[in-house]
């Protein structure tokens, strides 16, 4: 049938060539001129999207741009004659148009051919080879040979992967299931570990620092540095990575430690994460992070030589598959399937109330209105209270929401705010279940607020709020 150009959508964005071939739409509007017909051009169903023709219609285009190189009875009406046809859907978009001119004369150049091979590994490195090379109109061998670094980079990058998710202790099944391969691939995944550690272990024993021998190996720091701290207690371990132990109940620090966590609203200070893991577990523990954001409390396993869940919402398995997609649901509250072994330590750092609020989102308990988010607490402790075992410890860390903003003190509203003892007592109601054993301050960093607006808030009188506090419960024998 024929189509007016203006209706087709071109669809540059998947368009497989480099770019349009000039002398050949020149060569096709002057065939045009002189009365040419050539092959319809292909469109998908119900889009009209244009899946081959570009050199036609750029043609067409062009002819009807000079009138005055018509020939006598050839005045073209802007319309071009097209076929159309299903794009499957199981077949890279870009990757389906190119073979469709694989067969006929105006193939992909070599160099075209490789680049798209390329580009269609680089986000589909499962793609099965043999229907690449048929599509393209090439050799097995030769997309194997254009794709073989790529694919040993993901492969390599699966093998770190696999290691981390060994080091905070998950089976081989588990890691199976959680980077999508075959429990056999997972075994030679897992069985690598002993190659890099190896590797990153010689060079780390003559004297190279971490970062270097991360780069080399194109590893992540953070494996380096748990390679470097195996056989180390927690003492060496901390005293390595820079972080003197606290003596006493007042953990505070100007930033966060950069090396641990991703950039994550609300992230905290690993040295946070690794005093409680000092005080209060043992090396091998197994540590649950229920709300788990930027993965720091995982990184800091990792270093400390702990084992480690973590549960977010807001999953990324891509980056981090060690944090499995998990919503604390307040109206179906259900402990997490795979928390199946009974944590030694919890580590709650859930949004403290509407701090975050919007960067959250509306399924997280931030959105709920305060008496349902103190209920959510009270009932995620029972909840947490009947899957853990009689030495595990909860380690809660919370900071007051007051709606201090713009607010001088003394107008604040105490109805929608809440604080510490709030949290307290909803984890703890009777002092059955949770017993509050230790209050550990750590505040935030003032450093965030500039001269200019802790001047304006003095003037107003306005209260800044920067404690926040990890409180540690034991379980006692009492249920809740
Ligand atoms: C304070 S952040 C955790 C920050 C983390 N400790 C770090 O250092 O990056 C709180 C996290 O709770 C998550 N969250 C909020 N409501 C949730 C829910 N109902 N279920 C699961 N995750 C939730 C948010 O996605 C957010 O990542």
């Amino acid at each position: 049938m024929r189509v007016p150009i203006s209706a087709i959508d071109l669809d540059m964005g998947t368009y497989p060539r480099k770019g349009i071939r000039q002398e050949v739409v020149e060569q096709y509007a002057d065939a045009l001129r002189g009365g040419a017909a050539f092959p319809p051009i292909l469109l998908e169903n119900k889009t009209n999207k244009l899946l081959s023709g570009l050199h036609r219609i750029e043609a067409v285009e062009k002819v009807l741009k000079q009138p005055e190189l018509w020939e006598n009875g050839h005045k073209p009406d802007g319309t071009i004659e097209a076929d159309y046809l299903a794009a499957p859907e199981s077949i890279p978009r870009k990757l389906f148009r190119a073979s469709l001119d694989a067969t006929h004369g105006l193939r992909l150049s070599p160099e075209e051919t490789k680049a798209l091979a390329r580009e269609v590994y680089q986000a589909n490195p499962d793609f099965k080879q043999k229907d690449c090379a048929k599509l393209l109109g090439v050799s097995n061998n030769s997309i194997s040979r254009w794709v073989q670094d790529i694919l040993a980079a993901r492969r390599e990058e699966r093998q770190h992967k696999a290691w981390k998710l060994q080091l905070l202790g998950w089976t081989e099944r588990e890691i199976a299931q959680a980077l999508n391969v075959s429990p056999a691939t997972a075994h030679e995944d897992c069985s690598k570990s002993s190659e890099w550690k190896k590797s990153s272990n010689s060079l780390l024993s003559a004297g190279h620092p971490v970062e270097e021998v991360a780069r080399r190996f194109n590893l992540s720091p953070l494996l380096v540095w748990a390679a470097h701290l195996k056989g180390k207690d927690d003492r060496a371990r901390m005293g390595a990575l820079g972080w003197p132990i606290r003596t006493w109940d007042y953990w505070n620090w100007s930033d966060v430690d950069h090396r641990f966590g991703d950039e994550w609203d609300g992230r905290i200070p690993a040295q946070l994460v690794a005093h409680a893991l000092y005080f209060f577990t043992r090396p091998g523990a197994l540590v649950l992070d229920p709300m788990a954001g930027g993965g720091t409390v995982s990184d800091v396993c990792l270093a400390m030589g702990r084992r480690c869940r973590s549960y977010d919402m807001a999953a990324r398995p891509e980056r981090r598959p060690e944090i499995e997609e998990w919503r604390w649901d307040p109206k179906d509250l259900r402990w997490a399937p795979s928390a199946r072994e009974k944590p030694d330590l919890i580590f709650f750092d859930p949004p403290y109330y509407k701090k975050n609020e919007k960067e959250y989102g509306e399924r997280s308990i931030s959105a709920l209105p305060r008496l349902d988010y103190l209920r959510f607490f009270r009932e995620w402790a029972a909840l947490a209270w009947a899957n853990s075992k009689p030495e595990t410890r909860l380690a809660l860390l919370e900071a007051d929401w007051r709606d201090f903003q713009s607010t001088p003190a003394l107008e604040e509203k105490p109805d929608e705010a809440v604080t510490l003892l709030d949290y307290v007592r909803e984890v703890s109601p009777t002092g059955r279940g949770w017993q509050l054993t230790h209050r550990i301050e750590s505040p935030l960093s003032t450093e965030r607020f500039t001269a200019g607006v802790v001047s304006a808030m003095q003037e107003a009188r306005i209260l800044g709020a920067v404690s926040r506090t990890l409180l540690v419960f034991r379980r006692t024998h009492d249920s809740v």
